[in-house]
């Protein structure tokens, strides 16, 4: 897909369909995400594939805020940094996983960013236990790893309006 389009399709979708997304379509996602850059190129980003609805329907409860329409999402990436390789691992995570959402366009795919680091479960309880404790009581997250986020993905069953178009000429600095 060329480039312009790629950006123009990509949105944050929230409701799929129930396909399932085929082992090849998900090992070709993975093979782009890993070509990301990262800082002195000390690779610290890794994949965990949830592939099991039912488990991406648990992960759904992560937080009261804005996880709760994962349950609909027939598969999920999280993507996890390891804090032992480098101190940039949350950049290096982003980037990750923004490759990762622009693969999805790629591929005809839907998906949507679920934010897992430093996040509470309860938005009320900001102190209180974390969505990462919360994925660590049943997702194999190796030792030293942290996920930054989770990316939902499967296929919509409608296309998203392009985004309406801002006035974002004061984000933009010129000397
Ligand atoms: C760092 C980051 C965190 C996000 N966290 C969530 C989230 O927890 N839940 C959610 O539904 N969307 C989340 N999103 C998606 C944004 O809400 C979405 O990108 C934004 O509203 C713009 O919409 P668009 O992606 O369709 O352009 C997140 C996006 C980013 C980049």
């Amino acid at each position: 897909m060329e480039f312009k389009q790629l950006l123009s399709k990509r949105r944050s979708i929230r409701k799929f369909t129930e396909r399932a997304v085929s082992r090849e379509v998900v090992d070709r996602l993975l093979a782009e995400t890993l070509t990301a850059p990262s800082a002195r190129n000390t690779r610290t980003t890794r994949l965990l594939v949830v592939d099991d609805p039912q488990t991406v329907a648990r992960m759904a409860a992560m937080r009261d805020y804005g996880s709760a329409f994962m349950k609909g999402a027939p598969m999920a990436v999280v993507v996890l940094g390891d804090t032992t390789k480098g101190d940039l691992w949350r950049e290096n995570a982003a980037i990750s996983a923004t490759i990762l959402q622009l693969a999805c366009v790629d591929e005809g795919l839907a998906s949507c960013w679920v934010h897992i680091n430093g996040r509470p479960c309860r938005k009320e309880e900001p102190e209180g236990k974390q969505a990462a404790d919360y994925l660590r009581g049943f997702l194999p997250i190796p030792e030293g790893c942290e996920p930054l986020c989770a990316i939902a993905i499967g296929y919509s069953d409608f296309t998203p309006a392009p985004l309406p178009p801002a006035d974002d000429t004061e984000r933009i600095i010129r000397l």
